[in-house]
């Protein structure tokens, strides 16, 4: 009771706030609902203006920077939307070694916007995950904390909540959850001092948790609906020693942190989710990585949210989510994956639909593509290429050897075949080598060919080519 009454006198002061500057945009109703990573590793990313109409478009319940970029708080500014500032890892230090150099961070990038609502106080990213920066870094990091902390009680901002979030590496064992552990160079040194600063100031643990990395890593035993939150009874897992039961991944992953803080004599310290997310688009052979998973993962965990479900260990619990993320970022480095996170393309357009606050029932939604390209049963084998220019002797060989094997494999790109066009070496060896491996793959025949195939989800036919796929 006491909350929501807070909350509606919050909506009147924004309501009122927002009469005062009648010539801001429309009052925003902050909805009650998950927020958004807004990453800008691209080249071809929308304006900070626009990025906050697409913010609200989603109804995002806050938004999470990676540094103090200041066109982007400038957007910010007046529209209430609650903001996650994060200070980047190579200054923490600095920071913690200086309360001056604090203040005078915090005066150069969050004093200036009075009008941006700043939440939490991010110092660094997943810092643990690197052991580089163990000895210069990792023993910093509640120093300049509590740097921050008077810096930001000196401008008014004591309210903002500090904290660092980690990746699932902080971890040494995360199944069953109960058996959650920090690793051991971190446990002492780091996580005690860590975790006694976040419950001394009551901030949160946040940590950087995709059910889709362990997923991919470990397909055979972890089905995708249990990811996916789709999972039906009989996925449940029993966690054998607390006996609590687990419908999806994330869950378990969650309250593996729990356990492993519970551990150190913190097991009260609250839960934020600083980024989850699910890829809509990878490599090929990248499993699992399409727009359909994508919205549905992101949907039900709005949606969970929505209903304030918790955690098995902690059910009901108030927890701060961010999904990752607000677009597709081209310039990340890494697997394809990496760059398709967003819930909108560059160039502002849905990737899916999805409404934030998780109010939306699942049927509401426009039908999703098929589990298309990456999940879907059908593979091919084709050839590697990527680019490569192919040693042509060994393509040929290729193609000679495949359309010698089994009846008929190769008629369509005979002259009049529907695939003889393009007539190129190339063309003709992928449909060849596609042809033979169709026929005998489950009399053991690989898709190998010293190196010049590979196996894909993605259908290569094309106009009325047809590649077979049995
Ligand atoms: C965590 O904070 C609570 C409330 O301030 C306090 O009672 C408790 O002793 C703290 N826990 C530890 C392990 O310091
Ligand atoms: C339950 O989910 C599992 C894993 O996704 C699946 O194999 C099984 O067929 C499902 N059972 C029912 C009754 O839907
Ligand atoms: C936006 O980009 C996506 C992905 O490249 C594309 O499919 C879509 O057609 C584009 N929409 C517009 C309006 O340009
Ligand atoms: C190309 O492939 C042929 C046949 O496998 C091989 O004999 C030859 O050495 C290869 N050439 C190069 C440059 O790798």
């Amino acid at each position: 009771m006491a909350s929501s009454s807070i909350c509606a006198l919050l909506l009147l002061l924004a309501a009122f706030s927002c009469h005062c500057h009648a010539a801001a945009a429309a009052a925003y109703r902050r909805p009650r609902a998950i927020g958004v990573n807004y990453g800008n590793l691209g080249d071809d990313l929308p304006t900070a203006a626009r990025s906050v109409k697409l913010l609200r478009k989603a109804n995002a319940g806050a938004v999470k920077l990676y540094n103090a970029d200041q066109r982007i708080l400038h957007a910010l500014a007046g529209t209430g939307i609650p903001v996650s500032v994060m200070v980047p890892n190579d200054i923490v230090p600095s920071l913690a070694d200086s309360r001056a150099a604090a203040r005078k961070w915090v005066d150069n990038n969050l004093k200036r916007h009075p009008r941006v609502r700043v939440r939490y106080l991010l110092v660094g990213n997943e810092l643990l995950s690197y052991p580089a920066l163990a000895a210069s870094t990792w023993g910093k990091i509640v120093p300049a904390m509590k740097n921050l902390r008077h810096a930001l009680h000196a401008i008014g901002l004591g309210r903002v909540k500090l904290g660092t979030p980690l990746a699932m590496d902080a971890l040494a064992a995360s199944y069953p959850p109960s058996a959650g552990a920090f690793r051991e160079d971190i446990a002492d040194p780091v996580m005690r001092p860590l975790l006694d600063f976040l419950n001394h100031t009551r901030s949160y643990y946040f940590v950087d948790a995709y059910p889709y990395f362990p997923w991919a890593a470990n397909q055979k035993d972890i089905s995708l609906d249990y990811a996916l939150f789709e999972g039906n009874a009989s996925s449940h897992y029993v966690d054998p020693a607390t006996r609590l039961a687990y419908t999806n991944l994330l869950d378990q992953m969650l309250d593996a942190c729990i356990a492993a803080m519970d551990k150190l004599g913190y097991g009260g310290v609250k839960l934020a989710i600083s980024e989850t997310g699910w890829p809509n688009a990878g490599d090929p052979g990248q499993a699992g990585a399409n727009v359909r998973n994508a919205a549905l993962y992101n949907r039900h965990l709005a949606r969970r949210m929505h209903k304030k479900l918790g955690t098995p260990a902690r059910p009901r619990s108030k927890m701060p989510a961010f999904v990752f993320a607000l677009y597709n970022e081209d310039l990340k480095p890494g697997a394809g994956t990496e760059r398709h996170w967003g819930m909108f393309y560059p160039n502002g357009t849905w990737v899916y639909q999805i409404d934030l606050t998780g109010r939306r029932t699942a049927r509401s939604y426009p039908p999703l593509p098929p589990p298309d390209d990456q999940t879907g049963k059908l593979e091919w084998c084709v050839l590697a290429g990527g680019g490569k220019p192919l040693n042509e002797t060994a393509v040929a060989l290729a193609l000679n050897y495949a359309c010698g094997q089994g009846t008929g494999t190769c008629a369509a790109i005979q002259p009049g075949g529907a695939c003889y066009e393009p007539n190129t070496l190339d063309a003709h060896a992928s449909y060849a080598i596609n042809a033979y491996w169709q026929q005998f793959k489950a009399k053991g025949g690989s898709c190998y060919f010293n190196g010049l195939a590979v196996k894909t989800n993605k259908d290569p036919s094309y106009l009325s080519c047809k590649f077979p796929s049995y």
